[in-house]
């Protein structure tokens, strides 16, 4: 880069990021790096994570047993792991709700905690029924829980893993339900609350049933595990199929956050699975979403197991373990959920589908116009990036250097170097994950409308990277880990 070309450049960059600045919306309050060592708690599955006013992640999930409803409190996500749970509601030896106690679910409504959770007969252990329980303590690992009182849905049937949110003044129950209309087990229904114990049951509408073949993979047909989360406009409600097993995977339906989330006809299903097995995680499934201690960063909560085949069978075999995840939006507005990031920690790096090898800040250079190459994926800092989402676009910061990704020039020509420059909110520095299917994503620069690319398809520590016309190929496909 010529002294003149750098002072164009130093006046452009200048310039761009006062109009940048006017243009878009500035960074996020704050923004955090995700690296959670996972499993974050082991033998907890169909996890619930609540984080309250009050600075606390609260914590509930069903129990290896299947005994007992239990919560734990923790100021951070990794905390979680070491915090002490304490027991909520024990099943009794005999009666309705002495068999299994499945995926509970904590929320703080009008002023008190709800525990919302399906129970069943020990004589009849799959005679699930929907139960809720209440505690007006303000920390509710603390004081009395009432004794679990039925929430009815309507009709009797296989019922299980309830969820709610609130749109426009208005609180919605999710969850699952054996249809007598089909042999499915299960089918997903959604319905106004009138109280937080209330399910309007005139107003339940099925929203997703079993229809695609990843969907009754060693089963007649599951959708369960409700799992919903508002943003760009639209409510988003991921969902499990299949046995829980290594089969075990995401779908996610989706309804304009403005249209009536009552009719069925808003809703509409992803004919593809959103996240499945993959580096070592199997049958990551029924989780819940939360945000990063910054507030901001959306997190995925999930279960998984670490090998394929669970024993004796999927429900008994206790290891389906507590694992959490950035949660990212796709340049359409959509949640991306990417792949499951491997056991242990220190990977979210870029790396490569056709290389394998992890986006480098090259000899560790912090000067501007550093170029970024491919190098053998490790926990070094220079492969450590932060995704920062400000609205449609990640910026995505580099922690060695502390500076950002850049189309380094501005440029939209072809093969246009990519680099790290100061974070200064241009352009150049906006990147739009654009989902390829199968947890990989490509990454649009939005100055050039090209995307990040292992140039020369070259695999070899200190390839070249840069940006080229987006489509989609091996060298232009990324994963976080
Ligand atoms: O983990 C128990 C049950 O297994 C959950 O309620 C359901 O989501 C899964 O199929």
């Amino acid at each position: 880069m010529t002294l003149l070309s750098r002072a164009r450049r130093i006046l452009a960059s200048g310039a761009a990021a006062l109009i940048a600045l006017a243009l878009v919306p500035l960074a996020p309050a704050s923004a955090q790096y995700i690296d959670v060592p996972n499993p974050i708690v082991e033998q907890r599955a169909d996890t619930a994570i609540y984080k309250h006013t009050d600075g606390y992640y609260y914590m509930t999930a069903s129990v290896p047993d299947y005994k007992r409803v239990e919560l734990r409190r923790s100021q951070t996500l990794a905390g979680l792991g070491s915090a002490t749970p304490v027991t909520a509601f024990t099943a009794p030896s005999s009666g309705n709700l002495s068999g299994w106690i499945w995926a509970p679910d904590i929320q703080y409504v009008d002023g008190a905690w709800y525990l919302y959770f399906s129970a069943s007969p020990s004589s009849s252990q799959f005679a699930q029924r929907l139960y809720w329980m209440r505690n007006t303590s303000a920390d509710p690992t603390t004081g009395t829980w009432s004794a679990p009182q039925r929430l009815t849905t309507g009709w009797e049937s296989f019922q299980l893993d309830p969820a709610s949110f609130t749109l426009n003044g208005t609180r919605y129950f999710a969850w699952a339900q054996d249809s007598p209309s089909t042999s499915y087990n299960s089918h997903m229904y959604l319905a106004r609350m009138t109280s937080p114990t209330t399910i309007d049951t005139a107003t339940a509408i099925e929203i997703a049933r079993p229809s695609y073949s990843w969907e009754m993979e060693g089963v007649a047909g599951v959708v369960e595990g409700p799992s919903p989360i508002v943003k760009n406009g639209r409510v988003f409600i991921a969902y499990s199929a299949s046995a829980t097993d290594s089969r075990y995977k995401l779908g996610l339906v989706s309804a304009s956050a403005s249209a009536d989330l009552l009719s069925a006809s808003s809703w509409t299903k992803r004919s593809t699975p959103v996240f499945q097995t993959a580096n070592g995680v199997y049958g990551p499934g029924h989780g819940s979403f939360t945000v990063a201690e910054d507030g901001v960063t959306d997190i995925l909560v999930y279960h998984a197991r670490d090998y394929a085949t669970p024993t004796p069978d999927a429900l008994t075999d206790p290891n389906r373990h507590t694992r959490v995840q950035q949660l990212y939006w796709a340049a359409d507005g959509y949640p991306f959920f990417g792949q499951p990031q491997a056991t242990g920690s220190g990977q979210p790096g870029i790396r490569g589908q056709y290389s394998d090898k992890c986006v480098d800040d090259y000899d560790w250079n912090t000067a501007n116009g550093a170029l970024v190459k491919l190098y053998t994926c490790s926990t070094a800092a220079v492969q450590k990036w932060e995704f920062s989402y400000v609205g449609g676009y990640y910026r995505i910061k580099n922690l060695h250097a502390s500076k950002c990704l850049d189309n380094l020039n501005g440029s939209a020509a072809l093969n246009a170097d990519v680099g790290l420059w100061s974070c200064n909110g241009g352009t150049a520095q906006d990147w739009s994950i654009v989902d390829q299917g199968s947890g990989w994503f490509s990454l649009r620069n939005r100055a050039s409308g090209l995307c990040l690319d292992n140039y020369a398809w070259d695999a070899a520590n200190g390839a070249r990277l840069s940006m080229y016309t987006c489509n989609g190929v091996g060298a232009q496909l990324w994963r976080r880990g």
